[in-house]
């Protein structure tokens, strides 16, 4: 075990944790955020996608010992209000279907918008990877578009 002081959603937070423990695990079970859902494990689905720092990482196998100072945000902490330009778009085209890899598409989609703010159909295709087993990709598109005009 080893004692880490993390920042999630701009709160700090102290931990003792296995090095190796994955950080999904300490956003989940530790800290009690259960916004970032497990899918796979095993980086290929992105439903337990958070920012390190501006950038989109999968935390089911990013290992705790690797945060460093980086701040951490999650679903819960991505807007006060939940009126996030990407949150707000998500509404408007009403994306989610089941809502599982939801939480993980909005923080993907939210680390691409901050990367290329209009981002092309290329930008979406190569940065969004999540998997949506409902199959919600046109409506994903959809409200990147809208959420890139509106920011
Ligand atoms: S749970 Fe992390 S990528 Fe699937
Ligand atoms: S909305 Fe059901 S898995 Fe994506």
């Amino acid at each position: 075990m080893a004692a880490y002081s993390i920042t999630v959603n701009k709160k700090k937070y102290e931990v003792d944790v296995d090095p190796q423990m994955p950080l999904l695990w300490v956003i989940r079970d530790v800290i009690g955020l259960t916004g970032t859902k497990f899918g796979c494990g095993i980086t290929q689905c992105g439903a337990c996608t958070v920012h390190l720092g501006d950038v989109a990482v999968r935390s089911c196998v990013f290992p705790i010992e690797s945060v460093g100072n980086e701040k951490i945000t999650t679903i819960e902490g991505l807007s006060e209000k939940g009126d996030h330009p990407v949150q707000l778009a998500w509404k408007e085209v009403d994306v989610a279907q089941c809502g599982y890899c939801q939480t993980g598409q909005i923080m993907a989609a939210a680390a691409l918008l901050k990367e290329h703010p209009i981002p092309s159909d290329d930008d979406i295709r190569t940065t969004m990877t999540n998997i949506c087993r409902c199959g919600t990709y046109n409506r994903i598109k959809k409200a990147i578009k809208l959420a890139s005009e509106k920011s």
